[in-house]
């Protein structure tokens, strides 16, 4: 057994994965994989919460997230990488725990009338979504995590899961199950080409996958300083989506040097932006490399997947056993 402390993470399938969920979450799980237990995990029930009338697309989704965090350096020797649905005890998990969660609890996380409100044009007023954070509570309480790597987007999701410990504790008369915290790192800022927050649906996205000259299109494409004129104009990189990019492609000497220039006016937008594209390819070309060697080995990606699952399902049984019988099923756990 690992005396490390045990983190958990995971994605919903969407498909092809962007700078921002690679910047956001891919590369800090990356560097942590040594310094904790890790468990990633590829939530493919979640993605039913939105999209379910996508199932054609769920094992195409599937593959593609675990390539590229493979191709990003998710390493099967050292983490647990997994996927939700080949461990059913998540479902059995969720299913006890919604016997003991308030209907107002799921109703006040802030996800469920945000996300309705954006995604207008789909009903998603159903069991499945408003339950997602729970869902997502079985996910990490089945694994005892004791932290969950987050952006300020999750930490309710967190609260909430610790308040379901509290409240199983409390009415199961059992001292079973931890609280996990969030693990925070110093958050990223990648905005999308316009601005917004780089997302898949508004179309602003740049993909890990993009080619070089996609890349470039998109970075000429991206707005920087709207206020700069002409091009000795002093500029503002706080509000400008290049500088946002040169952060995570640049070394700390030459943002520096962009920031000062920029401001005084010293460097154009198109030279600026030239000297960001160049950066974005090279840093690109050698994971692109890996993308096409794992080309056609979808089957070896989900083995590796199915390892990892089945090494899950270990630690997941041991936890749903003590579920179990808190909940007054122990002779289930004899069955077997
Ligand atoms: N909600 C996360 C997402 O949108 C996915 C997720 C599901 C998750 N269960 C989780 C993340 C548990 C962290 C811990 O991608
Ligand atoms: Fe942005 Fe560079 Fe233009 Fe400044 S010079 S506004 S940092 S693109």
């Amino acid at each position: 057994m690992s005396d490390k402390k045990r983190v958990l993470s995971g994605n919903r399938p969407t498909g092809q994965l962007h700078w921002g969920n690679c910047f956001g979450a891919l590369q800090k799980w990356h560097d942590i994989q040594s310094e904790y237990d890790c468990y990633f995990f590829i939530a493919d029930w979640h993605a039913l919460t939105t999209g379910y009338n996508q199932a054609d697309q769920i094992e195409t989704s599937v593959t593609e997230v675990l390539k590229e965090w493979l191709i990003m350096g998710l390493d099967p020797e050292k983490s647990t990488i997994f996927i939700q649905s080949l461990v059913p005890e998540h479902a059995e998990f969720h299913l006890l725990l919604s016997m003991i969660t308030p209907l107002g609890w799921l109703e006040r996380v802030p996800s469920f009338k945000d996300m309705q409100q954006q995604l207008k044009n789909k009903d998603i007023n159903t069991y499945g979504f408003l339950g997602y954070p729970l869902l997502q509570t079985a996910d990490i309480l089945l694994y005892q995590a004791d932290f969950v790597p987050v952006g300020e987007d999750q930490l309710a999701h967190l609260e909430f899961a610790r308040e379901i410990v509290r409240r199983y504790q409390h009415l199961l008369t059992s001292s079973f199950l931890k609280e996990p915290l969030p693990l925070l790192s110093k958050a990223t800022r990648v905005p999308g080409v316009d601005g917004r927050k780089m997302s898949k649906s508004f179309d602003n996205a740049i993909y890990m996958s993009d080619d070089a000259d996609t890349i470039r299109n998109k970075l000429m494409q991206t707005i920087t300083d709207p206020d700069r004129k002409r091009r000795n104009d002093p500029g503002n990189p706080s509000i400008c989506n290049i500088f946002a990019y040169h952060q995570l492609y640049m070394d700390a000497d030459s943002i520096a040097d962009i920031e000062s220039a920029c401001k005084k006016g010293d460097i154009g937008c198109v030279d600026c932006k030239k000297r960001c594209i160049e950066k974005a390819i090279s840093y690109w070309a050698p994971y692109e490399q890996k993308r096409n060697e794992y080309h056609g080995k979808e089957n070896e990606l989900m083995d590796i997947a199915r390892a990892g699952s089945k090494k899950a399902r270990m630690v997941a049984a041991q936890t749903i056993a003590q579920i179990r019988s808190d909940f007054g099923f122990g002779f289930s756990n004899a069955k077997k």
